[in-house]
């Protein structure tokens, strides 16, 4: 039988640069609280069966703002950095068999909620040919010029090439079973995301071109991006 997909959506953070008052997932953009479009761009989706949003034990706002869809539910076992949210997340998913080990998770920033789907299917169609299990990454390309500054001051030190880098965005997708034992091995304090704690198990997952609308809402001035890209999808 094929694997299921399972989006896995980290939702537990409190996201202080975003400068709002409530955490930035909850903020509202086209009157919707950010992590609705983000459910919503995965149930729309054929090819996703399930979709677990992990919030913070603590959490004041989920119940009130988010209406979750047939294929959706919740899980209130955030931790203190992504990676333990997520790692806690998986923990609670296998444990309760709600997905299974060889079903592939696709961990994706509850904050990325511009991610169009031409992005997603083009990840699912490189998850379907990765016979090696490698796993794969939304990403893409450095474009600009990259500059490493002194350690004391914002001066140029030097410019580094940017042959061969990528700037990894998600959904990033791995089979259960791997990323729950890559990421029980990781120090949670040390990666940002999920491919990192794959790559320490020696494995190297896939680059799969991902798209410049697919951003992570991280300062106030991202919402009005955002909310364009959110008024003109061109899929
Ligand atoms: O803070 P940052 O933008 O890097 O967070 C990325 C994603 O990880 C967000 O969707 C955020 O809610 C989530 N996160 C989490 N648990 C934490 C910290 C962040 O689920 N402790």
């Amino acid at each position: 039988m094929k694997p299921h997909n399972i989006a896995l959506l980290p939702a537990a953070g409190v996201g202080s640069r975003f400068g709002a008052n409530i955490p930035k997932q909850y903020a509202r953009l086209l009157n919707k609280p950010v992590l609705q479009h983000t459910i919503d761009l995965f149930a729309a989706n054929p090819r996703i069966s399930q979709i677990a949003v992990v919030v913070s034990p603590n959490d004041e706002w989920f119940d009130d703002c988010i209406a979750l869809p047939p294929q959706a539910a919740v899980y209130r076992v955030g931790g203190n950095s992504r990676a333990e949210s997520i790692a806690n997340g998986l923990t609670y998913l296998l444990h309760h068999k709600m997905i299974d080990e060889t079903d592939t998770v696709l961990v994706h920033d509850a904050a990325r909620c511009c991610l169009p789907q031409t992005a997603l299917n083009r990840l699912l169609d490189a998850l379907e040919q990765d016979h090696e299990n490698r796993g794969a990454i939304l990403a893409i390309p450095v474009a600009d010029t990259l500059k490493r500054q002194t350690p004391n001051a914002p001066h140029i030190a030097h410019t580094v090439s940017r042959e061969y880098l990528w700037q990894a965005q998600t959904p990033q997708a791995f089979q259960a079973a791997l990323l729950h034992h890559a990421l029980q091995q990781a120090d949670w304090t040390q990666i940002t995301d999920d491919a990192s704690a794959i790559e320490l198990l020696g494995i190297q997952p896939i680059l799969v071109e991902g798209d410049s609308r697919n951003i992570k809402l991280t300062r106030p001035d991202d919402a009005r991006l955002a909310a364009y890209f959110l008024q003109n999808p061109d899929n």
